[in-house]
């Protein structure tokens, strides 16, 4: 089980508290999302959400979810979601939470609504020293690397839970007859290269040139590569796909566009996690103009490009990206 499992560093117990209220949170959003088509918990709220996407009843469930336990547990102090404009500051007068936590409750929004998988994505930081006793927004202002754990969830065919605390990663799938995560996926490791690539591909127009020469050398055959063409996999829930290419190995690109200089995705809900997780397990994140955990965050939103996955994919990205090939 997971306490036995995570070796928090320098934790006296707050930080296995942490982790098992987020394993509690994610038992109670899955249970809605396996009941929510009979239970009026599809469709939207009919609010916008700070993201400017409408936000769905779920995104906000999970999102009120996770708050709850957190609050209740004690051990946070402040927490970031992607659901809300706000830092929310937890206990502020005592502070006795050494935590922060940023999460995205619900992942692949899209995909509530016609059963497809969908998850939640988490990443705990240290309040840094300075800060305890006066925790504000910006004590959520850290680089990817100061993350002491990161991981997430997936609600699809079975619902798993895998982390990091530095040292590894792991992954315990929740046995739904005794409401418990158990170790299901030891070590998980990701392979140097894979056979899958995972992009929208209706943006291509508005993809830089790198980025469509590394597409269209993936789709051509190679009597020298029996791996090519590479295969296209896109479910639309970036935690879906990003744990696929993760067990089986894989790119995942939500590359910058005309559109959107930074890309899509959310560099501390979803990009440092994930980052911190598939450098754990042996793979590469990057932004195409260096490593994501290395970004220095302006605000709780901030955007990001993400290159992710198989540590050999992610370097053919780059090279195609900066001209080399
Ligand atoms: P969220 O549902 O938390 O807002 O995240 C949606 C993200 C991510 O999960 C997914 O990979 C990506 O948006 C899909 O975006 P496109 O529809 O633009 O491909
Ligand atoms: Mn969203
Ligand atoms: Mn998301
Ligand atoms: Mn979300």
């Amino acid at each position: 089980m997971i306490e036995r499992e995570q070796d928090a560093p320098g934790s006296k117990g707050q930080f296995s508290r942490l982790l098992r209220d987020i394993a509690v949170a994610a038992k109670i959003v899955d249970r809605d999302v396996r009941k929510a088509g009979l239970v009026d918990l599809f469709g939207e709220t009919g609010e916008i959400n700070v993201q400017d996407e409408e936000q769905k009843k779920l995104d906000l469930l999970a999102h009120e979810e996770f708050v709850r336990a957190l609050r209740r547990g004690g051990e946070v102090c402040l927490i970031g979601s992607e659901e809300h404009a706000e830092a929310i500051p937890l206990l502020f007068d005592d502070c006795q939470g050494k935590y922060v936590v940023l999460f995205d409750p619900l992942d692949g929004s899209s995909n509530i609504d016609v059963n497809v998988s969908i998850g939640t994505i988490f990443s705990i930081y240290r309040v840094p020293d300075d800060h305890v006793g006066r925790v504000t927004m910006e004590s959520a202002l850290q680089c990817g690397r100061k993350q002491v754990a990161a991981g997430y969830v997936v609600y699809g065919s079975s619902t798993i839970l895998v982390y990091t605390t530095g040292n590894g990663v792991n992954g315990f799938t929740l046995d739904p007859s005794i409401g418990e995560f158990l170790l299901s996926h030891a070590n998980i490791r990701t392979p140097n290269r894979g056979r899958i690539y995972s992009i929208n591909e209706g943006n291509y127009n508005s993809w830089d040139d790198g980025l469509k020469r590394y597409i269209k050398w993936m789709q051509q055959e190679d009597p020298d590569d029996p791996d090519r063409p590479y295969t296209t996999r896109y479910i639309g829930s970036f935690v879906a796909d990003f744990h696929r290419n993760l067990m089986k190995g894989g790119v995942y690109i939500y590359p910058s566009n005309t559109r959107d200089p930074n890309g899509k995705l959310r560099l501390m809900y979803e990009a440092n996690p994930m980052a911190f997780i598939v450098e754990q397990a042996g793979g590469r994140a990057e932004t195409g103009s260096g490593p994501i955990l290395d970004v220095e965050p302006q605000a709780l939103h901030d955007r990001t490009p993400v290159y992710i996955g198989s540590p050999s994919m992610v370097e053919d990205a780059i090279a195609f990206l900066s001209g080399e090939r």
